[in-house]
């Protein structure tokens, strides 16, 4: 049965109309004013307000085994507190242990996702090298529709990919077509940092920050950055929180390079204030990396994202109670690194972003959907409401308003960064895969609903690249027999 949405404004990245939206069979037929109801057909009022497509996430760990514990978030509590939120996709991480198996690590993602209650997909961490890494990249961008790497530049002597792996993995990602993203901090000036603070005698999370300066994020987006301009491969830089690897991915853009950045709604509105907090709870609650900035950053971030130099925003949903995060009371560095936010990012953005001026509503759907979905190819099955496309959408009432809270919110985790704010502008109706999920506070997901979503390879920027490259390819300069 289809599900008629009428008397909306239809709000996509490039225009806003008012629309009737007509779906079925999981996805949108037909999009125009005053469309017919087929008989039997459901039939919401959308009483003037916004009808935007879901959000995407392009950052999300759920259930990710990290520091020694597994985040508390589940693909079915994580994508239901999405959709409550108003996100109907993330893009999550298969994390390899170094000298596993990727393949083996993908398919065991892959069986925890399948209680997702959305739809979701897989970036891959690149963790080691070997040949068989290289021969499995291949395996995941052909047969399993990955098309984007992660490479941790930090967490030395766990996850950290160092520059051998970089210059590997990225030479073998551009013979895939497939996009290299990064976590930028120097990991070996953080296990540096770590331990000459913590033998002040700083022990807190107050020394997490200290251990983590913007200076050593600026350094690894810049590094990244060259790297992937030598190999001439297009970059995603995740978590940018500060002004110093803003500027790196504003200078690169600004010489013609392919590379994109990230930022997280907790780093456009949380400073650094939060790890002085005279309880350890509270303080540990934010150990997250990279750090929350001082204040000054932040509007360096808004002006980045306002300025199309950041195009998307996401989370990084990587929850952790605060009995695992007490696992570091005595030692920073212990403290499981991650915050929330699956289910505040479309709020807090629509918020701070929309009714404080600073971006219009089709720049609201740009950053939380239709960007993601460019950058990682799956648009416009995602990321836009027109006819064809998945039927992820929301209803938007921006009269309506909400006030945070982790007594309220329904992500699995004691703490939320956004505490007491409240925001103006909310979806009142989730749509995802063309059934209704959530709805004035009823919740109606179903465990399992989500698909896994196929990415291909060879985005288009990568033809503009190709072209680029063969238009500059080297030539060896042919000399005269004559001259030997
Ligand atoms: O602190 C964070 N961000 N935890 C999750 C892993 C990562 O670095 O993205
Ligand atoms: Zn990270
Ligand atoms: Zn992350
Ligand atoms: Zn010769």
């Amino acid at each position: 049965m289809g599900i008629l949405v009428r008397g909306g404004t239809v709000v996509n990245a490039d225009i806003s109309r008012r629309a009737d939206v007509y779906i079925e069979d999981g996805s949108v037929k037909a999009v125009g004013a005053g469309l017919e109801a087929p008989g039997g057909c459901e039939i919401i009022d959308a009483g003037g307000a916004l009808v935007m497509p879901g959000g995407i996430d392009p950052h999300t760990h759920m259930e990710l085994p990290f520091m020694g514990t597994v985040a508390s978030e589940d693909f079915f509590s994580g994508t239901t507190a999405g959709a409550v939120g108003g996100t109907t996709t993330i893009i999550d991480f298969a994390i390899p242990d170094p000298q596993e198996n990727l393949i083996a690590a993908y398919k065991r993602c892959r069986g925890w996702a399948e209680k997702a209650a959305t739809d979701y997909s897989f970036h891959v961490a690149i963790t080691w090298w070997d040949e068989t890494v290289h021969a499995d990249m291949a395996t995941l961008v052909q047969e399993h529709g990955v098309n984007s790497f992660k490479h941790f530049m930090a967490y030395k002597n766990a996850i950290m990919a160092d520059d051998e792996i970089l210059v590997n993995s990225f030479t073998r990602a551009r013979e895939l077509g497939a996009l290299c993203t990064v976590h930028a901090e120097n990991g070996e000036l953080v296990f540096h940092l770590q331990r000459e603070i913590f033998a002040k005698g700083i022990t807190g999370p107050e020394g997490h920050p200290l251990s983590r300066p913007t200076e050593v994020e600026g350094e690894a987006a810049n590094r990244a950055i060259r790297i992937a301009q030598v190999l001439n491969v297009p970059l995603y830089v995740v978590h940018n929180s500060c002004r110093e690897a803003v500027e790196a991915i504003a200078r690169a853009r600004g010489e013609g390079q392919r590379v994109f950045g990230e930022v997280l709604a907790g780093h456009l509105l949380v400073d650094s204030s939060v790890y002085e907090h005279p309880d350890f709870d509270v303080a540990a609650a934010h150990v997250m990396s990279p750090p929350f900035r001082p204040k000054e950053h932040q509007e360096h971030l808004w002006h980045a994202l306002q300025a199309g130099h950041l195009q998307t925003t996401a989370t990084d949903h990587c929850c952790f109670c605060a009995p695992q995060k007490a696992a570091g009371r005595n030692d920073f560095t212990r403290i499981p690194n991650g915050t929330g936010g699956v289910e505040d990012r479309m709020h807090v953005l629509w918020h701070h972003g929309v009714n404080a001026g600073r971006l219009t509503p089709n720049e609201f759907v740009a950053v939380t959907s239709a960007n993601a979905a460019k950058i990682f190819n799956i648009y416009p099955r995602k990321g836009v409401i027109a006819p064809g496309a998945d039927a992820d959408l929301v209803v938007w009432d921006t009269k309506k308003s909400r006030t945070i809270s982790a007594k309220t919110h329904h992500q699995n985790v004691d703490y939320n960064i956004f505490e007491g704010m409240e925001v103006q502008g909310i979806n009142t109706i989730t749509i995802a895969n063309g059934r209704v999920v959530y709805r004035d506070g009823d919740v109606r997901t179903v465990k399992g609903a989500g698909r896994n979503i196929e990415r291909p390879a060879y985005a288009t920027y990568y033809g503009a690249m190709d072209r680029q490259a063969a238009l500059h390819a080297p030539k060896a300069v042919h000399r005269g027999e004559a001259a030997e």
